[in-house]
């Protein structure tokens, strides 16, 4: 098979090496075509452009695979514990027993947050979304932490930037929570593991006892691996771009949390239970939801449907469906939106109008239900996505600075006005 690729443009010829990964995928380097053509590929959206090479995630959309450093997603949620997963993301293997202590052991001792930072919850106005609080308050740890302010004072620098952020990533968050509820936060108790601590911090009250609850306990776990990574989707590359600049990991993770706010990106998880509220407010008929959904006047899109790349079903919103049926079943909780999500997801799945673009239910669709059952308020969901792809960001963050990665900086097509002349003010 040829290594290159042949493109005739505009009567001239060039040759364009092929890139082949590990899993067969083909790229062609076009890195050299403007120099040599004068022409620049257009994709907006970059729905058909590889912005790198990554060894983290393998991802194939046709065939519902996902896997962590060749690792299936199925066995990792099945078998792995989260904290376990991040070090795989990060370093590239699964810990051994001695590096996974240190590293647990490490990541407990950086939870507490410098006390300042509890003054900044002041300035929120009540009830603000934890989003616009998550994204300042972990960009704020650079003024806490000016070493990590320069992301290349080397490994061991970096490391502890990258263990300080995991470790207090659970802590701001519950912080959040517990602000927005008026209630005293609980600082973190660091004989916890990461998950237990998490939900400690959150859902124990200073006046009363809280029994961490195995069935909750598990399902959190789960739910972070599945958010753990997925390569190269709006906002790891936007960490990966906005650390290009050299920008901290602070800033950078700052910013991938401002991308994954959107509803057609994390915040769907938010807007599908909703959706499932607004239905069920509305009768339950599934049926006009559909239709809204499919008629292009009306901008309303079946919010936890589709996918940009998974064309065959989410692998993670397979797990999702089975964990959702088993928690609520286990908690004992009867929650009438997850019979209206299924009624949705079979109508959705029978009709030509899904079928022909291949939108399935993706990861957002079944997992609000579960953190409701789980007792989270509906704002705090996009939070938890947050907490779980953090490992991810920081990998694919940490991938980017190993390869030295140049500044990103698309070209475009300018599409204005040709060069006119100034017409002074009074002549207009
Ligand atoms: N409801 C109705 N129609 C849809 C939907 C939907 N949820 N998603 C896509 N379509 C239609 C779309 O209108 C288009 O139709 P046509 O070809 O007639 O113009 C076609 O399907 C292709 O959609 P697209 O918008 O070109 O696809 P995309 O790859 O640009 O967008 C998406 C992917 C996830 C943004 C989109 O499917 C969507 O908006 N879904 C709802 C929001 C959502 O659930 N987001 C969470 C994504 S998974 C979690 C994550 O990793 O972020």
């Amino acid at each position: 098979m040829s290594e290159t690729a042949k493109l005739n443009i505009q009567g001239s010829e060039v040759e364009l090496p092929l890139v082949i990964g590990t899993e067969q995928e083909v790229g062609i380097d076009i890195a050299a075509l403007r120099a040599s053509t004068k022409a620049v590929t257009l994709d907006v959206g970059y729905k058909n452009t590889g912005s790198t090479t990554s060894a983290i995630t393998f991802l194939d959309g046709e065939q519902g695979i996902l896997r962590h450093r060749g690792y299936s997603i199925e066995e990792l949620a099945d078998k792995a514990d989260f904290l376990e997963v991040a070090y795989l993301l990060i370093n590239g293997e699964l810990p051994t027993k001695e590096t996974y202590t240190q590293w647990d052991d490490d990541i407990r001792h950086h939870t507490l947050v410098n006390g300042d930072i509890e003054n900044i919850f002041n300035a929120w106005p009540t009830g603000s979304h934890p989003m616009g609080q998550l994204i300042a308050m972990i960009s704020s740890l650079s003024s806490f932490y000016p070493e990590s302010l320069n992301p290349n004072l080397g490994d061991d620098a970096r490391d502890r930037t990258i263990r300080r952020l995991l470790a207090k990533m659970p802590t701001i968050c519950a912080m959040i929570h517990k602000k927005r509820s008026g209630h005293p936060i609980i600082y973190p108790k660091n004989n916890l593991n990461y998950v237990e601590n998490y939900l400690n911090m959150t859902f124990k009250n200073v006046t009363e006892d809280y029994d961490l609850d195995p069935v909750v306990v598990n399902a959190m776990n789960k739910l972070l691996i599945l958010h753990a990574d997925h390569e190269q989707n709006c906002s790891a590359s936007t960490v990966r771009l906005v650390g290009s600049s050299h920008a901290n990991l602070y800033a950078s993770i700052s910013a991938g949390i401002a991308a994954l706010w959107g509803p057609l990106h994390g915040g769907a998880n938010q807007k599908v239970i909703e959706m499932l509220e607004a239905i069920k407010a509305d009768g339950g008929n599934a049926k006009k939801y559909l239709d809204k959904a499919k008629d292009k006047n009306d901008p309303f899109r079946l919010m936890g449907f589709g996918h940009r790349v998974y064309k065959n079903f989410d692998p993670r919103a397979k797990i999702i469906k089975k964990s959702a049926d088993d928690v609520l079943n286990k908690l004992g909780v009867n929650d009438p939106t997850l019979e209206i999500a299924k009624q949705l997801e079979e109508a959705a799945l029978s009709d030509p109008y899904f079928i022909e673009r291949k939108l399935f239910p993706n990861v957002d669709f079944y997992s609000g239900i579960i953190y409701r059952a789980m007792g989270f308020p509906v704002e705090m969901f996009t939070v938890l996505f947050a907490l779980g792809r953090l490992p991810g960001w920081i990998s694919q963050w940490k991938e980017m600075m190993e390869h030295r990665q140049p500044i990103g900086r698309p070209r475009q097509i300018y599409t204005g006005p040709v060069q006119r002349p100034f017409i002074n003010l009074e002549d207009r």
